[in-house]
């Protein structure tokens, strides 16, 4: 049987007109893009022509105002320390207590290291940010704030573009780690305050090591990475040709296909979810229900080990994450999970499943057919877990 992969949200099948697009770049335009020879200058208007594409996807002005980077978690740390670095006179940080490492990481190294103040905004139980404390921590000594578009764990989607301009008016600067919803939900960026965004080719079907940082013209930035002039010397080394034009052709691909394919993941996620409801007692889908990815469902199984849960469905050759794809090896439950307060014994039975447009119905009704049992099974060697009140 064909294994059945439900963690996109971890990474996505690079498209195979990805893999198209990509395949010369290796093969015979392979030389450096500043170099003054055919072989290499040949590869400057397919890189121009991938930052239209990405351009086009998240709504930019100006196609100038997106530099590659090496993907999601470099972009991230580029626009936070620039943050920090050009914003005269403030020296806080806000984000959110629900960020992916990628933010978390590098705010804990700056408070510890260089004593800079960080605010981490609290969720609801459904993972919701908390606005009243957002607009507390949003004094005239914080320099970048840093919030998350969509969440990684739950697919919790926050009001990115309100939190902006709200940061906006406190004179900060808004970036947002938009890693998971570049591709999935429609952007346009230049109607929106918000001044930095960070996103990554391999969670929208394109390669892996391969990113970009949205950086509104006119917003102060100082380069993480410095060396050669490469992208106007906002990130040093040879551009990565074969990632840039995968990223762009995925770019292009996403944008073509985003509302149809919308519609049709939500209504495999949306069967998964209300089948496993409905077979199983004692079971929770955790997130905000109403601001959601399509194609994302957390659901927490209670009185189970969801990382037995996961490897027994890897077993069947289904893929899926107990929690995030960076944390998991932990049997405790994930930062996010935490945050939002949810039970500790039903917490630790969480396991997300994340679509993409290469799923079908069989995989749904794949997963349909095995939970039920692994469930029964797993409560059973636990003892006292059948028939527990919720
Ligand atoms: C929300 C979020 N931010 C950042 C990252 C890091 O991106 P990358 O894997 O491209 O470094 C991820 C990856 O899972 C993510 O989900």
């Amino acid at each position: 049987m064909s294994p059945v992969y439900l963690d996109n949200n971890a990474s996505t099948q690079v498209d195979a007109e990805v893999v198209q697009a990509m395949l010369p770049f290796f093969l015979d335009q392979f030389g450096n893009a500043s170099s003054m020879h055919d072989i290499g200058t040949a590869a400057g208007a397919p890189i121009k022509t991938a930052r239209r594409q990405l351009q086009a996807l998240i709504g930019a002005k100006f196609d100038h105002e997106i530099t590659f980077t090496s993907g999601g978690t470099e972009s991230v740390n580029t626009a936070i320390l620039s943050g920090l670095d050009t914003v005269p006179g403030r020296t806080e940080i806000v984000t959110s207590a629900v960020e992916h490492p990628a933010v978390l990481t590098p705010c804990a190294h700056l408070e510890k290291t260089h004593g800079v103040k960080v605010h981490r905004i609290p969720v609801d139980h459904h993972g919701r940010l908390d606005l009243n404390a957002y607009r507390t921590a949003l004094t005239h000594r914080v320099a970048i704030v840093s919030i998350m578009w969509a969440n990684n764990e739950t697919g919790t989607i926050f009001p990115v573009e309100r939190l902006a301009e709200m940061a906006k008016q406190a004179g900060a600067l808004f970036h947002a780690d938009a890693v998971q919803a570049v591709g999935k939900l429609p952007m346009d960026l230049k109607s929106t305050a918000i001044d930095m965004l960070s996103l990554s080719g391999h969670k929208l079907h394109g390669p892996k090591g391969v990113g970009a940082l949205y950086i509104k013209r006119g917003v102060p930035f100082h380069a993480l990475i410095r060396g050669g002039h490469q992208e106007r010397g906002r990130r040093a080394g040879t551009e990565n040709t074969p990632g840039i034009v995968g990223l762009g052709k995925a770019a292009e691909l996403a944008l073509e296909c985003m509302d149809e394919e919308n519609k049709r993941i939500k209504s495999l996620r949306d069967r998964l979810e209300k089948g496993l409801l409905e077979r199983i007692p004692r079971t929770f889908v955790t997130g905000d229900l109403l601001a959601r990815l399509s194609n994302t469902t957390n659901v927490a199984f209670d009185r189970i080990a969801g990382e037995a849960m996961q490897s027994l469905l890897n077993r069947h050759g289904i893929a899926c994450s107990s929690g995030s794809a960076c944390t998991s090896g932990s049997s405790v439950p994930s930062h996010v999970l935490r945050a939002m307060n949810i039970r500790h014994g039903t917490a630790l039975g969480a396991v997300r499943f994340s679509f993409s447009r290469h799923n079908r119905e069989e995989d749904v009704d794949r997963v349909l057919e095995l939970i039920p049992g692994i469930v029964e099974k797993l409560r059973d060697a636990v003892p006292g877990s059948r028939g527990h009140a919720k």
